[in-house]
């Protein structure tokens, strides 16, 4: 499988991170194709909420969303990547998925496998629950197949999370594919 990673985490050596290298590391054992992409530093700006793009077109916006569309577009599996930010996904991973406005027909008859590696300080057992519920709302609106999720609970930085289950998880939910 091609596997597209978005990276929705600004620590390029962070927890997420670590995450998102063990998955990996164990996709790649299993002969898949990985494409990790740094979302928070690349130019992508916001949906405007113009639709020019009337839910299926060109998007008037130039930037290096059109290679994220692209990756999407001729992938087997996308994983969200994200610290969770005030209960949600990071702003620079929204912003990628409010962009599939432009192309949310293509994406839903893709039929994508997906993913979600998330981290997190907090380790309550609600820690996850408005993050989760949205990704199980996103799997279902645009017609994904949830493989697995890999909830970091008390990743607080990147030696909490070296040392905690979660980066085997990881390993395992790539291995497994
Ligand atoms: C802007 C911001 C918001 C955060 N919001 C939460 C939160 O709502 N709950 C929580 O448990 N941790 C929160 N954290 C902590 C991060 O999720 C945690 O430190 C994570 O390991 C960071 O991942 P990274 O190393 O990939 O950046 C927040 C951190 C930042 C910078």
């Amino acid at each position: 499988m091609k596997i597209v990673i978005l990276m929705g985490s600004p620590n390029r050596k962070g927890s997420t991170s670590i995450l998102v290298e063990n998955f990996r590391r164990g996709a790649e054992e299993s002969g898949h194709n990985i494409e990790v992409v740094d979302v928070c530093h690349a130019d992508i700006h916001p949906c405007t909420g113009c639709i020019a793009c009337g839910y299926e077109g060109d998007c008037v916006q130039r930037d290096d969303n059109e290679g994220i569309r692209k990756a999407l577009l001729s992938c087997d599996m996308v994983v969200f990547a994200t610290p969770l930010y005030y209960y949600g996904m990071s702003a620079q991973l929204k912003i990628v998925l409010d962009r599939f406005c432009a192309y949310n027909s293509s994406l839903n008859s893709r039929h994508l496998r997906s993913a979600l590696l998330t981290v997190a300080w907090n380790s309550d057992d609600w820690t996850f629950d408005a993050l989760t519920a949205h990704y199980k709302t996103l799997v279902r609106y645009i017609n994904f197949e949830d493989k697995g999720m890999v909830l970091g609970y008390g990743c607080g930085s990147p030696s909490m999370t070296a040392s905690s289950i979660y980066p085997k998880q990881a390993y395992k939910l790539g291995r497994s594919l």
